[in-house]
């Protein structure tokens, strides 16, 4: 699927075309007269025992959801409003639908609170306490709740803000006559996160701008009037656009300070915004910022990491494909031409990212075209080969080879995308040795060409600019993330729920009759690295509620760890494990999880790479999506020779947090309900197992 731009401009993307599909649907859904407040489908229960359907993870009985709304606590009460469609298991009619939790574990259904009217979808927000009732929308001694959501326009293209209030503990909502209360004339302009600052003793909104990559800033006395105090962005990862933006303080704990006077508690700013692509497993995801907050703009703390320019280093140009022929260079079959490209060809995509005017391209006429570009003999003479290459990935069949004494000793391939990116051989080892470049267009199907431009031959690798990000999660489905409001004093936590799905196959996802998870609620931290301030997150403790059998091995093999707790004492699917490893050689570790014969989810720990994977390609059902089966990947630090994991399983999904939640990889998986399996893994030699503890844990719907 494409990158979503805008729910409204793009009608190719998933939504929009749903959109499309359905406006018969639409009309004659909006005006069946629902009475208020009750949704049939949503009071009759289901089994909560369907193939897949998460059992200690929110689901909604039935029908469609996406991002976590309005959560705040109030009387005893955790509320989780949720982007829901009353009538559907796809995105459409986007509604709030309702729960409540005393323990963030067992999730009560309501009815839905805030269905879609006028003309106008309810899209993501937030909700507070208004204890002063600076709204007026309570009374003496009985605070309302206010909800503050996007009210996005069906009928033309505009995205405001607007308030719905309760003064029955979140039961019954009435949205307010004068909606909206902040409208910027924008088409895209959503999910506005509120909360109350005391040190300024007004209402802050955080608010998405999302098209350009900026989060605006607003503050009110009363909910309803609003003044714009500052913009944050473009910053970090820029490629989606960016939805769901969250702002808090969390505790910090100064990494250089060692005196107990100096580690004293100070706040720091964490700025959450979600990307509706380009996040570091593909599609959405979510990137945060830390920094401080004075009650008027966000400033990024000096720790986060900086831009870096491209890089090419001087050196010895071997082929820049500037000139009127291929100098020298040899081709044959028919996807060279005469003369290099200069650009873009006929019925391609945007050819960018090469220097100067010509490169070359292999979509002459097409993907059909096929040949071999073969490049004079040269001595290499530095320590790297660095490379533009863009086009096809389809190793040996749409690449880039280094021959030496006509052996192939290096190649490259695109990335299945027009843009060329440098990419770089280190070639110390072949110092001194004649060798030939050979660039092959093999492949005559989809992505069958290869762009490449500007081979350089130099004692450093070139390298592209980069805009590092912070990532709260590396796993391919948490997003729309955002935190409560409103936990006591005493509880003092900030919890935070996503939702666990992926923009890019989130409406293909083969459970019904209800599509989409919540993540298990986390609870969030500050800590200090040698890089600066970093988010780390722990499920919330009262999950520990649900561990039903406990077993433990301490300082064993892998062996002898898995010959321990074999057996239907700790079978799956609902497992919790936390498990330490003594890393030490350099081979792979990890645990396999939901293992049947065919299928495993496996994740890995690779030292030497200094990188957690997590791979679903063997997880079970996959072909649902093109996109699904996939192997993702975090950083991650081996610290005084150890690696602990702590992984959730529930039916549909695997959650790890790796060392004590500074990685965190979430991942739905679709297992057969025989793959209840699990193992630790890694040779001897490699790693032993200094602690494992697994518990089975129960359902939280029972
Ligand atoms: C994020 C999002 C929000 C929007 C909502 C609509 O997933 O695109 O920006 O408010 O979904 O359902």
């Amino acid at each position: 699927m494409q990158a979503r731009e805008s729910s409204l401009a793009l009608p190719a993307s998933g939504r929009g075309r749903f959109l499309a599909v359905c406006a018969g649907l639409v009309l004659s859904c909006v005006a069946r007269a629902d009475p208020p407040g009750a949704s049939p489908s949503v009071l009759l229960e289901p089994s909560y025992l369907e193939p897949w359907r998460p059992q200690f993870h929110f689901t909604p009985a039935r029908n469609w959801m996406n991002d976590p709304n309005g959560l705040v606590f109030f009387a005893g009460e955790y509320h989780l409003f949720y982007q829901y469609n009353p009538f559907g298991d796809r995105w459409g009619h986007m509604s709030w639908g309702h729960a409540i939790s005393r323990d963030l574990v067992r999730w009560e259904h309501l009815p839905v609170a805030l269905y879609e009217e006028h003309q106008v979808m309810i899209f993501s927000g937030s909700a507070v306490v208004d204890w002063q009732n600076t709204s007026g929308f309570g009374r003496p001694g009985q605070p309302p709740l206010v909800a503050i959501y996007t009210g996005h326009a069906t009928d033309r293209p505009r995205q405001n803000q607007h308030l719905a209030y309760s003064t029955d503990r979140g039961r019954t909502w009435t949205k307010y006559a004068s909606n909206p209360v902040l409208d910027i004339g924008e088409t895209d302009f959503r999910d506005p996160k509120v909360f109350w600052h005391a040190p300024t003793r007004r209402w802050v909104m955080v608010v998405a701008w999302p098209l350009q990559r900026k989060v605006r800033l607003y503050a009110s006395p009363n909910l309803k009037d609003w003044t714009h105090l500052s913009d944050f962005g473009p910053a970090g990862a820029t490629a989606g656009i960016w939805e769901c933006p969250d702002l808090f303080p969390l505790a910090f704990a100064r990494a250089a300070s060692r005196s107990a006077r100096d580690t004293a508690r100070h706040p720091k700013w964490v700025l959450i915004v979600n990307v509706g692509s380009g996040a570091p497993a593909g599609g959405s995801g979510c990137q945060y910022f830390v920094g401080d907050f004075d009650g008027q703009r966000f400033t990024l703390d000096p720790g986060y990491p900086q831009p870096e320019p491209e890089l090419v280093p001087a050196g010895r140009v071997l082929a820049d494909f500037e000139g009127e022929d291929y100098a020298g260079w040899e081709a044959s079959g028919d996807a060279f031409g005469p003369a290099p490209a200069r650009g873009t060809l006929p019925h391609q995509q945007l050819v960018e990212g090469f220097r100067g005017r010509g490169l070359v391209n292999t979509y002459r006429g097409g993907d059909a075209a096929r040949g071999t570009l073969t490049s004079p003999g040269f001595v290499i003479d530095r320590d790297y080969l660095s490379f533009l290459i863009g086009g096809g990935r389809h190793p040996g069949q749409t690449c880039l080879n280094l021959r030496v004494d006509g052996r192939v000793v290096r190649t490259a391939t695109g990335d299945n995308t027009e843009r060329l990116t440098w990419k770089s051989w280190d070639v110390r080892e072949l110092r001194g040795r004649s060798a030939r470049l050979e660039i092959v267009d093999d492949h005559t199907g989809g992505w069958g060409h290869i762009n490449v431009d500007h081979l350089l031959l130099a004692d450093a690798p070139a390298r592209p600019a980069t805009q590092p990000a912070l990532w709260a999660d590396w796993g391919r489905d948490f997003y729309a993330a955002v935190s409560w409001n409103d936990l006591p004093p005493r509880d003092g936590r900030r919890v935070w729920i996503g939702w666990m799905s992926n923009w890019e196959y989130a409406q293909d996802v083969p459970t019904s009759p209800w599509r989409s998870a919540m993540s298990v609620p986390r609870e969030l931290a500050l800590r200090a690295t040698p890089e600066g301030p970093r988010l780390v997150q722990r499920p919330v403790q009262e999950l520990a509620r649900l561990r039903v059998a406990h077993g433990r091995v301490r300082d064993t093999s892998v062996a002898a760890a898995n010959a321990r707790l074999a057996g239907p004492r700790f079978a799956g699917p609902l497992l919790e494990f936390e498990v330490e490893f003594a890393v030490q050689g350099h081979g792979r570790f990890g645990l396999e999880v939901h293992r049947g014969a065919q299928e495993r989810t496996r994740i890995e720990c690779d030292p030497l790479a200094g990188r957690l994977g997590l791979d679903r390609t063997q997880s079970g059902k996959t072909d649902f999506h093109p996109a699904f089966a996939d192997r993702q990947e975090a950083p991650l630090r081996v610290r005084d020779g150890r690696v602990r994991l702590r992984v959730l399983c529930d039916t549909s999904s695997v959650e790890v947090f790796a060392n004590d939640g500074e990685t965190v990889l979430s991942a739905l998986v679709f297992p057969s309900p025989t793959s209840t399996g699990w193992a630790v893994f890694g040779e001897p030699g490699d790693s032993r197992v200094a602690r494992l503890d697994v518990w089975r844990l129960k359902s939280a719907w029972r």
